[in-house]
């Protein structure tokens, strides 16, 4: 396979600075409207950065399934590596990628946990099979085998026969509360649109372009 053969020329219009919306989360939620109207796979994964329990960083792609007073919700296992990451220190990135649109969106902030009744009742409104596999696996723990995965669906299965399946303790979401929001548009020639939003005085933000 010749990776250096693999290149796409981007060929969208321009992103301008005179047609940008003042709050990024209302440009955010255009962005992802039209990546689904475009026929993205799934538009709103995203790759989740977080910053690692010894120095490192880790990364991996949650599903987006909010956008909330502001701020960007997903839901996990808070026992999960990126949960105990998070307990410690919770600044993220995120990264949305629309290869079809030729777009980027990064976001960088700090995560919180969902208040217990927002978790239930996201929670409640799962498809029951996901509800038993969210009592079923801890999720980032080493198993001895796929046979020991499906043994404990199974015994959940049994456990919650005929009831409904409560939300686990350890299962629920988290809100990303941004800080930066960045647009990025592919353009021709490799002269991309780049506009980054910060938080200026009293929260305000301001835009600038940045050199792709
Ligand atoms: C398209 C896609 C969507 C995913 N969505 C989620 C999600 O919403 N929540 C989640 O916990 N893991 C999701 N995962 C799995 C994560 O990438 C990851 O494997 C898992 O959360 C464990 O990560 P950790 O060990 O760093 O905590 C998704 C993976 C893919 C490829």
């Amino acid at each position: 396979m010749d990776l250096k053969r693999m290149r796409v020329e981007y060929d969208a219009p321009p992103l301008r600075r005179s047609e940008l919306r003042g709050d990024p989360v209302e440009q955010f939620k255009e962005w992802l409207r039209e990546a689904a109207e475009g026929g993205e796979l799934e538009p709103n994964a995203m790759t989740l950065a977080t910053v690692g329990l010894e120095g490192g960083v880790s990364a991996r792609v949650v599903l987006l399934k909010g956008v909330e007073r502001g701020s960007f919700v997903f839901f996990t296992n808070y026992e999960s590596c990126k949960g105990r990451e998070l307990a410690i220190d919770n600044r993220v990135a995120l990264t949305f990628a629309w290869y079809r649109l030729g777009r980027q969106v990064r976001v960088r902030g700090v995560a919180r946990k969902l208040s217990r009744g927002a978790s239930r009742a996201y929670f409640a409104g799962r498809p029951r099979r996901s509800q038993i596999a969210a009592w079923a696996s801890r999720q980032s723990e080493v198993i001895g085998s796929r046979e020991e995965l499906e043994a404990r669906y199974k015994e959940c299965e049994a456990r919650f026969a005929g009831k409904e399946v409560p939300c686990p303790p350890w299962w629920g979401g988290y809100r990303v509360i941004p800080e930066e929001i960045e647009f990025w548009q592919g353009r021709r020639d490799r002269l991309h649109d780049r506009f980054v939003y910060r938080r200026g005085e009293r929260g305000k933000w301001v835009i600038v372009r940045l050199a792709p």
